[in-house]
């Protein structure tokens, strides 16, 4: 059965469609300054939120160009990308691109996922350019003059990642938003894209099509597919 979603304030429940319920298995509301959603379940893990200036997104920005994800998308010497990150969740890795100087649009399905993003963002005071619907019909309504240089995808996969903040993250994703439609996504960015796709998966998962490269990381790998 699908995990209740409630929000524990009329107006989040009326923006987002949910029900005024503050005994779902999930509740999104507004608490310590921030929007979070926290799982009312025993023995849940803590809420999550958006934080870009926790210690891990520090890192991540200071790693700089050397990070397997900016030379995955062609973060080099000036040249700094715009790209469309398909699939935004939290936007860790949208908002490092971002810090590195990318344009970055970031598209996310889930109206729960997205409006966490968006108190992140709006907290971080972040230019970072949010849409809130399905990436397959925004790729395919793009006009040419607006097609980003790279398509950025990181579709959920079963996760082994080991860090406790990723563990609980992919945790909550995985209960509510179930699998993604990764052929579906990878077919619409191969249209969209106009220099390349990039595709993040975890070191051990198989591959969506055979890339033209691959830049491995310690626990996932960017395989990038020129257009
Ligand atoms: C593994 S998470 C992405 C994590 C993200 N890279 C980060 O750094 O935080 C995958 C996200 O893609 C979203 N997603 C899946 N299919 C999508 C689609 N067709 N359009 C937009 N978002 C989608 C899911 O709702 C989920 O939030």
């Amino acid at each position: 059965m699908n995990p209740r979603i409630g929000a524990a304030e009329p107006e989040l429940a009326q923006a987002l469609g949910l029900p005024l319920d503050t005994q779902s298995d999930f509740v999104l509301e507004h608490a310590n300054g921030r929007l979070q959603l926290r799982d009312t379940r025993e023995g849940a893990p803590g809420p999550i939120y958006v934080d870009f200036g926790s210690h891990d997104a520090a890192r991540r920005r200071d790693a700089g160009r050397q990070l397997p994800l900016a030379r995955a998308v062609g973060v080099k010497g000036d040249a700094r990308p715009f790209v469309l990150d398909a699939t935004a969740g939290l936007g860790r890795d949208a908002c490092t691109l971002a810090a590195l100087g990318c344009r970055v649009i970031a598209v996310e399905r889930s109206p729960v996922i997205a409006a966490l993003l968006r108190d992140g963002l709006e907290r971080a005071g972040s230019a970072l350019e949010l849409v809130t619907g399905d990436a397959c019909e925004y790729m395919a309504a793009l006009a040419d003059a607006d097609r980003p240089d790279v398509v950025y995808l990181d579709p959920m996969f079963p996760e082994r990642r080991k860090s406790a903040a990723v563990k609980k993250e992919m945790q909550y994703m995985q209960e509510l938003l179930g699998a993604d439609d990764a052929d579906a996504l990878f077919a619409a960015a191969m249209s969209c894209a106009g220099k390349r796709v990039v595709v993040k998966r975890p070191v051990h998962a198989p591959e969506l099509a055979p890339p033209n490269h691959k830049i491995e990381g310690k626990t996932v790998r960017f395989d990038v597919y020129v257009v």
